[in-house]
């Protein structure tokens, strides 16, 4: 994969949100991410934590259905006839389209795109249990086509000018198609020493990665849910000159809210939403200023 095929997934600007850990602030900052851009622009969302997806639940939109973005991964279909090929096949028709959920936001709604199966309430990869199966959905560049033709699709079917991607936290190859298939990537993290150390590995992986493909992305820290006392602009500043191990393009703090400790569903209050500034400004920040609609 080349620059080129990167570059060539979709009209709208992807944005990545992926973590080292989980419960870290992702599917919360992107729901509200999603609630700031959606004012404005069509957003589409695709929750790619395939293991364990929880956007829905942000979101308060009841469960997922069981097709859904692995069944896509997983098509039978030989993709190979499809790889030169500049044209998009026609999967309008697939069922990954047609159980999409709708999100309502003000004005507007966004489309989702579902993780998988729900068994248990924990979320599992269906082929887990067929070693044969697990090899072909986690080498190989199947996983890649497969998932850039789920975004080009996205994107054209709903018109989108922004897709928001909900990636598995940790360090796996089954989580990079969608940290390859972007235009930036947000890394969420708390505060604790865990988090600082598994964020930098997470960071010399993905670099490492990037610089092997060749290609280059903006990658900004995020560091949620901090206490604002302790946690200050200057101390994450210290943090990245003198602790992290990669550059990043820029940082952006969230802080814990305390409405937010007994309340998961912070998607649900609008009229708080349209206060919270720092999810305002991350908006604006991955949105690379493309007019986040003020006030
Ligand atoms: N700014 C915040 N202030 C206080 N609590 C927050 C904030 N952001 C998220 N939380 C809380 O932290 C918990 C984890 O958040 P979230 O589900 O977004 O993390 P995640 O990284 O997506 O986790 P997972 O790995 O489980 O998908 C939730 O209970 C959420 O309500
Ligand atoms: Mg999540």
């Amino acid at each position: 994969m080349g620059s080129d095929d990167a570059g060539s997934v979709p009209s709208a600007k992807i944005i990545s949100f992926v973590s080292f850990k989980g419960g870290s602030g992702r599917s919360v900052s992107l729901a509200n991410v999603a609630f700031q851009l959606a004012k404005t622009y069509r957003v589409g969302c695709v929750d790619f934590d395939i293991e364990a997806g929880g956007l829905h639940k942000v979101f308060d939109i009841g469960e997922p259905d069981r097709d859904s973005i692995q069944q896509f991964l997983m098509d039978e279909e030989d993709l190979s006839n499809y790889l030169d090929e500049e044209v998009i096949p026609d999967y309008t028709d697939e069922e990954v389209f047609q159980k999409r959920l709708v999100i309502d936001v003000p004005n507007t709604t966004c489309p989702w795109i579902s993780p998988g199966d729900i068994q248990g309430g924990l979320f599992l990869i269906q082929a887990l249990p067929d070693a044969d199966m697990t090899y072909r959905v986690d080498t190989g560049m199947n996983l890649f086509w497969r998932f850039h033709k789920l975004l080009r699709l996205f994107a054209k079917v709903e018109s989108l000018d922004f897709i928001l991607i909900d990636c598995r936290s940790g360090i796996s190859n089954l989580g990079l198609p969608g940290l390859a298939y972007c235009h930036c990537v947000s890394v969420f993290l708390k505060w604790g020493k865990q988090h600082r150390y598994g964020t930098n590995r997470f960071l010399d992986w993905y670099s490492s990665w990037l610089d092997s493909a060749g290609l280059e992305r903006d990658i900004y820290l995020v560091p949620s849910a901090v206490d604002p006392k302790i946690v200050t602009t200057k101390v994450i500043q210290d943090f990245v000159a003198n602790e992290l191990s990669e550059d990043v393009t820029g940082i952006s703090l969230i802080p814990r809210e305390a409405s937010l400790e007994s309340d998961d569903f912070v998607f649900c209050d609008v009229d708080t939403l349209r206060q919270q500034k720092p999810y305002k400004d991350l908006a604006h920040l991955l949105a690379g200023n493309s007019g986040v609609e003020e006030g």
